[in-house]
């Protein structure tokens, strides 16, 4: 994308100012993302305490979790996804419909974008709230108990910033100060660094990738169709996402309870069992996959999709059949050395920020010193201008509602 003109760069900091979600100078944002940075780590929200974000997004795994369930902070309890890596998360745009234009010359609109691997939160700023109240996460009693907590915390006064005796005493006011501050966190260089092999090589150096990876990378593109979702060409982001943010149902082996994914909350027929196309960068350190953790390696993910057709023993059941995608997946003729080429080349996908973490035993990566502050980016966020795009009306639900995965206690 180009950039965008100067007066959407006016209106993005007009808009801002009148929010009280943004951060509205510089100053301001940064200040909001460092204690973001503090609430991220804290371990004294959960109930009982102990579980602080990071205790299910780990630094070393790229910010996912190396188990294939999280656990809650209770004891025995267990989510039923696979925690994302949180590395590029604030770039995913909101959840909205596109229009495509088929082959066929009919024009269809699809979902894109959302959090959660359902779309069920339509912002990050919406994101971000639901794990202190999900009872198979942190479980936190109350918005007030939330407030109460963040008043007593070591960074309090730096949280509270310019908000009066009246605004500081007000629960909704100060929980909004602490999603705003991790959204802000979620925003820092440190989580989109650019850094990693295949970003040199698209940007001219032609030594950044082995032999065996440049066989991959034309295997990604032509035969395999990965390419066709996980896009090597920038979108909305001046660099390339490896995603599309569009939705699928790739037939992912049965893990847990039964999973309808973006079709649980739009109620469309079609749309159960379909989950967002994930970015692939950092993958090789996001074990286990898919979005129930139901696929160990990067090995068997690629014979999935190369064979889950031919092979249907092998992969067991799924969840809903009837909406598996037989067009782009399933049976797609790579030889071994073509699975073994697309293997290698998902190694290069790896920021060279987290390898150094990773070497260090540091707490976090480090982006590269050129990478762009979140102030300059503010016009390419998602969050820019704090609009929720409208949903369209929604069809009649065919299927019984689902039970909520987050709690129903979840009051901003
Ligand atoms: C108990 C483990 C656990 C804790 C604690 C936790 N998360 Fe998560 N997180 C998950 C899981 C599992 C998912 C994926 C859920 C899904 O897709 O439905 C997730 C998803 C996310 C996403 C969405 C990423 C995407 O690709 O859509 C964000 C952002 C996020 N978490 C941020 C946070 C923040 C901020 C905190 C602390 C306030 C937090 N998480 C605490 C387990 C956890
Ligand atoms: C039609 C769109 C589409 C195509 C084509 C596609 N993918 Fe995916 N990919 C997805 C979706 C959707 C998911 C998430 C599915 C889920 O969690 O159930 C996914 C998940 C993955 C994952 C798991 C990532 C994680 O963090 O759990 C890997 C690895 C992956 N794809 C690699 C590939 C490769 C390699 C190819 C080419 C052989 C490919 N994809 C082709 C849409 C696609």
């Amino acid at each position: 994308m180009t950039k965008p003109p100067v007066a959407v760069l006016l209106l993005a900091a007009t808009l801002s100012q009148a929010s009280t979600k943004a951060a509205e100078t510089p100053e301001q944002q940064a200040a909001a993302a460092a204690v973001g940075r503090e609430i991220f780590q804290d371990t004294r929200f959960s109930n009982p305490v102990g579980q602080s974000c990071m205790s299910c997004h780990v630094p070393q795994s790229a910010f996912a979790d190396s188990k294939a369930l999280s656990t809650g902070a209770v004891h025995g309890r267990e989510g039923r996804r696979n925690a994302t890596s949180l590395m590029y998360a604030a770039l995913i745009p909101n959840f909205s419909q596109e229009d495509i234009l088929e082959e066929t010359g009919e024009q269809i609109w699809v979902w894109q974008g959302g959090l959660f691997q359902d779309g069920s939160s339509r912002t990050l700023y919406e994101q971000v709230k639901r794990p202190f109240f999900d009872h198979a996460e942190m479980n936190v009693c109350s918005p007030a108990d939330l407030a109460a907590k963040l008043r007593a915390a070591p960074y309090a006064r730096r949280l509270r910033g310019d908000l009066s005796d009246e605004d500081w005493a007000n629960d909704g006011n100060v929980n909004q100060r602490c999603y705003r501050a991790l959204v802000e966190f979620l925003k820092e260089p440190m989580f989109r660094p650019f850094d990693a092999r295949i970003d040199d090589y698209l940007a001219g150096s032609p030594d950044a990738l082995s032999e065996a990876e440049k066989r991959g990378l034309e295997i990604f593109k032509t035969k395999a169709k990965c390419a066709d979702c996980h896009l090597l060409i920038p979108g909305a982001w001046p660099k390339p996402l490896l995603s599309d943010y569009g939705y699928d149902n790739l037939g992912a082996p049965s893990h847990g309870p039964k999973d309808p994914g973006l079709g649980g909350h739009t109620g469309v027929a079609e749309e159960m069992g379909r989950f967002r196309a994930p970015t692939l960068r950092n993958v090789s350190l996001t074990a286990p996959y898919l979005h129930n953790g139901s696929i160990a390696t990067l090995r068997e993910v690629v014979e999935f999709y190369n064979k889950r057709d031919e092979e249907p023993g092998r992969w067991g059941k799924t969840d809903f059949p009837e909406t598996v995608n037989h067009e782009d997946s399933g049976k797609l003729g790579l030889t071994d050395q073509e699975i073994d080429d697309l293997v290698a080349l998902m190694d290069a996908f790896t920021d060279r920020s987290l390898l150094e973490m990773r070497k260090a035993n540091a707490p976090f990566p480090v982006a590269p010193s050129a990478t762009p502050d979140s102030w300059k980016m503010r016009a390419y966020f998602p969050d820019w201008n704090h609009a929720v795009p409208p949903l369209p009306p929604l069809p009649a639900r065919p299927y019984p509602p689902t039970p909520p995965y987050h709690s129903p206690n979840e009051t901003p």
